[in-house]
């Protein structure tokens, strides 16, 4: 099956775009820069003057978006990493690479990539397909580039980790579980492909996306006890008419004609893209906000606001899971 992504006109984007500061001197790591709001997000910042890496598995998908950035901003710094997020091996590599290149310091990592109802399938290292791609590589970027948040951090007031959820964070569940963040790739369920009665493949994903928002609420926990600058943020686009989508339907996980009629609802991917860019770039972004059109299940389409972490994950119980079931995945001591 296929489908194919609809164009939608921007409402808000180009005035947001207006009103975002320089980037210039800061160091800024995107991941999922191929399409979509990871996309949107590396040429906003590159055209404001960022130093910028884009992580993004090797396709011809990335070749043809990094050169497309590099030609638009031929001033600008900009790195290509290799980077799967489907293997710790593959992201472990991406980490020396991002050391090597910035000996400064990072002041923004943004883990953006996502992938959407895969199949019930195991990467590499065992995990589910869309939980180590959406969540786990992800928190391994986060604790080995520390160092460089904490660095730039020290040295300019402050640094930045973004992370991209959903709205798909509350629908079927809102608890976070355990065994979706274990050794259980290709046993979580199966196929099942209803978006509507919270099938497994939605179920899935609704785990990783509630373990964005996990993540974040620990993580702005533990730098605030510990009096770091770095600050934890988290974004959702809303519904915003992008590739993810597309692999979706191609995957198996929606139907083309219910897509059609569910992104007919969506904005555009520069509209959904103020999330994260609000996130990213706006001076008075507070740690352990979240930025998105609303906070309600229906929140698919608007300018970017600002609210509070959620009590369904932003508790004791569910941050110790997320770090201590993550810490696990990646092999590493529980200390930040
Ligand atoms: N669009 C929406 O309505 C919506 C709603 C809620 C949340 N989100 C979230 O928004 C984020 C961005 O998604 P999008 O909507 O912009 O979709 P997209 O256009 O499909 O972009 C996703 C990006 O993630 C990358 N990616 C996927 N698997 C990867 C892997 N194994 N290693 C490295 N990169 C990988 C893709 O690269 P490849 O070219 O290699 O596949 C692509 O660059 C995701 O976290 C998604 O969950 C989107």
């Amino acid at each position: 099956m296929s489908y194919t992504r609809k164009t939608v006109e921007s409402i808000y984007f180009p005035k947001f775009k207006e009103g975002l500061p320089s980037m210039k001197g800061k160091t800024v790591v995107i991941t999922g820069t191929t399409s979509g709001t990871g996309f949107v997000a590396a040429d906003t910042v590159a055209g404001l003057g960022a130093k910028l890496l884009l992580l993004n598995r090797a396709s011809e998908r990335a070749i043809k978006a990094n050169k497309i950035l590099k030609d638009s901003y031929p001033n600008a710094e900009i790195h290509s990493v290799d980077c799967d997020l489907q293997s710790f091996a593959s992201v472990r590599n991406a980490i020396k690479e991002v050391i090597r290149i910035c000996p400064e310091g990072v002041n923004i990592l943004c883990n953006n990539a996502g992938v959407m109802a895969l199949k019930d399938e195991a990467t590499i290292d065992g995990y589910d397909v869309q939980m180590q791609t959406n969540h786990l590589s992800h928190f391994l970027l986060t604790m080995e580039l520390m160092p460089l948040l904490e660095k730039t951090a020290e040295i300019s007031g402050e640094s930045r980790v973004v992370n991209h959820s959903s709205v798909a964070r509350m629908n079927p569940s809102k608890e976070l579980k355990k065994e979706y963040l274990e050794k259980n790739g290709g046993k979580l369920g199966g196929d099942g492909d209803s978006f509507i009665f919270g099938e497994a493949r939605w179920k899935r994903y609704n785990q990783t996306k509630l373990a964005n928002a996990a993540f974040t609420a620990a993580l702005h926990d533990k730098l605030q006890k510990k009096g770091s600058k770095v600050k934890a943020l988290v974004a959702h686009p809303g519904l915003a008419n992008t590739e993810l989508q597309v692999t979706s339907v191609k995957d198996g996980g929606m139907g083309s004609f219910f897509t059609g009629i569910l992104m007919s609802m969506g904005q555009s991917m520069e509209d959904g893209a103020m999330g994260i860019l609000s996130c990213m770039c706006l001076e008075n972004a507070k740690s352990g906000e979240f930025y998105g059109p609303g906070s309600s299940v229906m929140a698919l389409k608007g300018k970017a606001e600002p609210f509070f972490l959620e009590s369904f994950y932003n508790n004791e119980a569910t941050r110790e899971l997320i770090w201590k079931k993550s810490c696990e995945a990646i092999g590493r001591e529980l200390a930040l």
